[in-house]
């Protein structure tokens, strides 16, 4: 999960990154209470800071400087409703004005490449990284950290002397980068970027910008992450999924998709868009990616017909599994099991194809149980074929 700036900013602070004052405001009244708050900081200038969670929102007019509190409930006022980069602003952030003498990069995140952690820093910040990368590579320090002995002060001396910093000013970075360390490892993070980190004025080191996303795979030791979530931009469905267990994304058709493994789901998309194409003109698509996993258990599959049932898009229901080593028969009774849970919910036809370890019996269950909505179909595309061409007729 990717965090808002405000909620990085919040993090920073809590691990001791020096940050500048900051507070929300959704409202254009609500951006000109916070700015007289927090201009008394800064001689009465405040900049006004798009909440999206994308990048170059500088360069998109999302971050506006404000000389008086009214200043800023105008940009506000500007700001919010925007578009950026395909994200709607519904948030600004109220920040404490700066006087910035210079501006650097910090980030440290998970190489997957290179089975480790890497810490990135330049002298140059503030602009696209990126570009930076590609057009100057040498002015930006790549140093390898040691997931075990993470950036201590060695590593943190390393890492400035590397980017090139000058003695008093490096002195100054190697303690944030110790802290900026803390936020990664204590809060399971993936990325932790500072751009800019800057100097100012007066010689203080200052995290202005901060981009965190939070390993998903550790939220069950990290409970207070579950409150930094987005539920305003997340998907119902998608949220009623989660709170099931399940993994499921929604799409924009109308054949709900149903499979074991996240493989087999994605190959049973490709095939139901073809169909869709071929069979109906494009009038049939995939509605959603749900896999339910190995097991297949009636409860399991009751939730995600459930959910799937839920999306009013959905005119028939694809569920493709393969018995491996949990066997055709239990996922049959499984889907049987399934149906009874949901009665009368279940009211748009499913289509079932079955295969491998004991599919004739797994297929005798179905044709036995004989639900007026169940069609069995024997391979993948047969069974695409039905589903797409029952929901562009439903
Ligand atoms: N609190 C602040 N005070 C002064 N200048 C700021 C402040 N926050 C951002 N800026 C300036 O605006 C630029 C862009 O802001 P930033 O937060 O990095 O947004 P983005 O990276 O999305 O463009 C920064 O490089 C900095 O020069
Ligand atoms: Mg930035």
């Amino acid at each position: 999960m990717d965090l808002f700036e405000y909620q990085a900013r919040d993090m920073f602070e809590k691990h001791g990154v020096p940050v500048l004052a900051g507070a929300t405001a959704d409202t254009p009244e609500e951006a000109l209470a916070a700015a007289q708050e927090i201009g008394q900081r800064s001689g009465g200038v405040t900049v006004v800071k798009a909440q999206v969670k994308t990048g170059g929102r500088g360069k998109a007019g999302g971050v506006k400087v404000a000389r008086s509190a009214e200043e800023a409930r105008a940009a506000a006022e500007q700001i919010l409703g925007m578009d950026i980069k395909g994200h709607t602003v519904h948030r600004v952030m109220i920040a404490q004005g700066a006087q910035i003498a210079e501006e650097y990069y910090f980030s440290v995140l998970l190489d997957r490449t290179n089975r480790s952690l890497l810490a990135m820093c330049s002298v140059e910040g503030g602009m696209d990284i990126e570009q930076l990368a590609v057009e100057r590579p040498e002015a930006l320090a790549r140093v390898e950290v040691d997931a075990n002995t993470g950036i201590d002060e060695a590593k943190a001396r390393e890492i400035v002397e590397q980017a090139g910093f000058d003695a008093e000013t490096g002195a100054k970075i190697v303690p944030v980068l110790q802290q900026l360390w803390a936020v990664y490892r204590d809060e399971d993070a993936t990325l932790v970027e500072v751009n800019p980190l800057v100097k100012t004025e007066a010689g203080d080191i200052v995290a202005l910008d901060g981009k965190v996303t939070l390993d998903a795979n550790a939220d069950y030791r990290q409970a207070h992450h579950a409150e930094l979530e987005d539920k305003a931009s997340t998907d119902p469905l998608e949220a009623q999924a989660k709170e099931l267990g399940l993994n499921y994304v929604k799409l924009d058709g109308n054949v709900g998709i149903i499979g074991n493994g996240a493989g087999l789901v994605m190959s049973t998309l490709d095939v139901v868009a073809y169909a869709g194409e071929d069979h109906t003109g494009g009038a049939a698509k995939p509605a959603n990616f749900l896999d339910i996993g190995g097991g297949a258990s009636a409860e399991v599959m009751a939730n995600g017909l459930h959910v799937i049932l839920g999306d009013d898009q959905v005119r028939s229901v694809f569920v493709n599994v393969f018995g491996g080593i949990t066997s055709c028969d239990a996922v049959a009774n499984g889907i049987v099991k399934a149906l009874e849970i949901l009665g009368d919910e279940e009211n748009k036809p499913l289509v079932v194809r079955l295969d491998g370890n004991n599919v004739e019996e797994g297929r005798r269950i179905l044709a036995e149980a004989n639900h007026p909505l169940v069609f069995i179909e024997e391979t993948m595309d047969g069974a695409a074929r039905r589903a797409a061409e029952l929901a562009a007729a439903n």
